[in-house]
């Protein structure tokens, strides 16, 4: 395949970014999309003109990193994956291609693609974990008695990879479906009461100082999430706030 791509381009935090046009030529459909921008940045390497910043790491769908926007939509136009398991069998000879970073105002651009997502560390170290017994009387995990759908639902929660995909597609650029998984993978489970209610209302807490927005319901976070969080999350998160503010 041959390609028009037209990336976003930013020198610095401060810098005006623009877009800018490149073309790449014999790109196979096995290749992942981040495969697709290495050959365009050894293209730029080798012509002696600085590669497009971009974030990843795992590039298994696993770690979260990787955060393009692609063509107008957060990891891209296959659905239930992140931007490292997207392939180029999705796109056709001839194609233009936008690429831009996830955009939010909590997520500010470091550079080209990258953008600094430690909002969400914050918010995880606000709450994101529970206290354990370690005096030598640690409790055997597996004495803990747990039904099957409170086990299966925290799980589900717990697949989030915090990429940000959910804030980056969001009009409000609300992170209530990343924080509403967090605190669900928490509050299912028996280890997560004693910290439950500080738990939600430090996170939401946190989540209102960094500057996301607030939820109002258009779903457009569970259409990208890659990891398929549900909207109930959020419906979790909002029942636990309020239970967490009402005991005061
Ligand atoms: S809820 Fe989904 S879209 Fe949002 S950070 Fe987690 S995995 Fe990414
Ligand atoms: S690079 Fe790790 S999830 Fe994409």
């Amino acid at each position: 395949m041959n390609l028009t791509l037209k990336i976003w381009r930013q020198k610095g935090p401060q810098a005006k970014g623009k877009i800018v046009k490149y073309k790449v030529a014999d790109i196979s459909e096995h290749m992942s999309f981040l495969e697709m921008m290495d050959v365009l940045n050894e293209q730029l390497i080798y012509s002696g003109d600085e590669p497009v910043a971009f974030d990843h790491d795992c590039r298994e769908g696993i770690c979260g990193m990787c955060s393009l926007y692609i063509n107008g939509e957060a990891h891209g136009p296959d659905k239930g994956v992140a931007t490292c398991q997207l392939h180029m069998r999705k796109f056709k000879d001839g194609d233009t291609i936008y690429v831009e970073p996830f955009r939010a105002k909590a997520f500010p651009v470091i550079k080209d693609l990258v953008v600094d997502r430690m909002a969400f560390e914050r918010i995880q170290q606000a709450g994101g974990f529970i206290s354990v017994n370690t005096s030598g009387n640690t409790q055997d995990a597996n004495a803990i008695p747990i039904s099957k759908h409170a086990a299966d639902e925290a799980m589900d929660s717990a697949t989030c990879i915090g990429c940000g995909a959910c804030v980056a597609s969001c009009k409000n650029s609300s992170a209530m479906l990343f924080v509403g998984a967090k605190v669900s993978q928490y509050t299912l489970l028996p280890q997560g009461q004693v910290e439950a209610s500080d738990r939600v209302i430090n996170m939401v807490t946190q989540m209102d100082l960094e500057g996301f927005g607030n939820c109002t319901n258009t779903g457009a976070c569970e259409i990208v999430c890659p990891k398929g969080i549900s909207l109930q999350n959020i419906a979790r998160l909002n029942s636990e706030f309020l239970k967490a503010s009402l005991k005061g």
